[in-house]
């Protein structure tokens, strides 16, 4: 008997010990997942464990136009422009994509450009862009591509693939708003040399409640609010059904059944997120939220006590939620970044591969 349980204590201290003895119980995909999984470490994230805000020092409005310093560059932003305004004008769904790519971006790593990677310094190909979250999923690479080639024409050597990101993050959000939230972005990132699949666990997923949204984004120095304001982006571009088929009965009827015949038994299949103006990044999302036509568990709990009245005034007051959105998205692109060449950091010459 003492030695049955013995037996049964060191196989529980072996899963609880993390990797090494119990291959991929650490590494948790909870809120990706429809039933999620008991995970020894997936509770790390606590709600009261709130990092610090991002301060963003070393970042500046129109970092790229001084001319005395060695980053000068002064066409880099309007090249960004230039290359998301097209992209948006042939397919406002792209524009989606690059918003969503700046989010995850900034919560693996900070904002340094490591969702880009299909290779680094470590020779690792299993990068975030491999991660669940990001795979089949991500869109508006080639974007940044085209944006990056030019900008290397025209100053090679000084603008980085993270403030890319960032700026074209901020003209999708200009141009789907309809030109209507106008994001102070600063520039001074540089890029990161590593980049893991695992690590893409830090992003909330579609089944994640209230408790864990608010950790997942304390756990980036933001708040609540924030957490609220930003959610705000599902009011444009498409999610697959796989992430929603299993919540039908939790919606408005009409709209569960219109669903439901779009997905038509496909979880692959896609659908607008917002019904009402699909590619207009609007506060139509919280109106959305109220009346119980989103996708996600962790668009609907928004609608719980604690974030109900954020709700309620995003959906409500002319104009608040979109100077909260242009506060955020800023404040997002300070998560961690990296504003000194040192060993770890660089300006990529291409976006996808480190330099060398
Ligand atoms: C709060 C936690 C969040 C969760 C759980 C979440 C989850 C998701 C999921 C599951 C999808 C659909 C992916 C697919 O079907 O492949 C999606 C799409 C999207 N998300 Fe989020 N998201 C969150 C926050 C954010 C934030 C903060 C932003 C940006 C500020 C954002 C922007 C977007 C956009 C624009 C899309 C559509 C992308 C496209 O059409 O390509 N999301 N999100």
């Amino acid at each position: 008997m003492a030695t049955s349980k013995l037996a049964a204590f060191v196989v529980l201290a072996a899963f609880l010990a993390g990797p090494a003895a119990c291959e991929g119980a650490s590494i948790c995909f909870n809120g990706w997942l429809r039933t999620p999984r008991f995970c020894p470490r997936g509770s790390r994230l606590n709600r009261r464990q709130r990092g610090a805000s991002p301060s963003g020092l070393g970042l500046g409005y129109g970092y790229y136009n001084n001319r005395r310093s060695p980053s000068y560059c002064p066409r880099a932003e309007g090249i960004v422009r230039g290359a998301v305004s097209e992209a948006v004008a042939a397919n406002p769904g792209i524009g989606a994509g690059l918003i969503r790519l700046f989010f995850h971006d900034c919560f693996v790593r900070g904002c340094d450009a490591s969702v880009l990677l299909t290779m680094t310094n470590s020779k690792n190909n299993d990068t975030e862009r491999e991660g669940p979250p990001n795979k089949n999923s991500l869109r508006g690479f080639e974007v940044i591509d085209t944006a990056k080639r030019a900008i290397e024409a025209a100053c090679p050597g000084r603008v980085s693939c993270a403030d890319i990101v960032a700026f074209a993050a901020r003209d999708a959000s200009y141009f789907l708003s309809n030109r209507r939230i106008n994001i102070r972005m600063p520039g001074g990132r540089y890029d990161g040399r590593e980049s893991f699949a695992n690590e893409t666990d830090q992003l909330p997923g579609p089944f994640s409640n209230v408790t864990e949204l608010q950790a997942s984004f304390a756990a980036k120095g933001l708040t609540s609010d924030e957490m609220v304001t930003l959610s705000g982006a599902h009011t444009i571009g498409r999610a697959r059904c796989m992430f929603f088929s299993s919540r039908f009965s939790e919606m408005d009827p009409t709209f569960a059944a219109k669903l439901r015949a779009q997905c038509n038994g496909n979880d692959n299949a896609s659908v607008n997120q917002d019904d009402v103006t699909p590619d207009v990044l609007d506060k139509q999302y919280y109106r959305n939220v109220i009346d119980r036509k989103v996708l996600f568990t962790s668009d609907a709990v928004l609608n719980s006590t604690e974030t109900m009245r954020q709700v309620r005034e995003n959906a409500n007051r002319a104009g608040a939620w979109e100077r909260k959105f242009e506060r955020a998205m800023e404040n997002m692109g300070k998560i961690g970044v990296k504003t000194k060449a040192d060993q770890g950091t660089e300006i990529r010459r291409v976006c996808s591969r480190v330099n060398n």
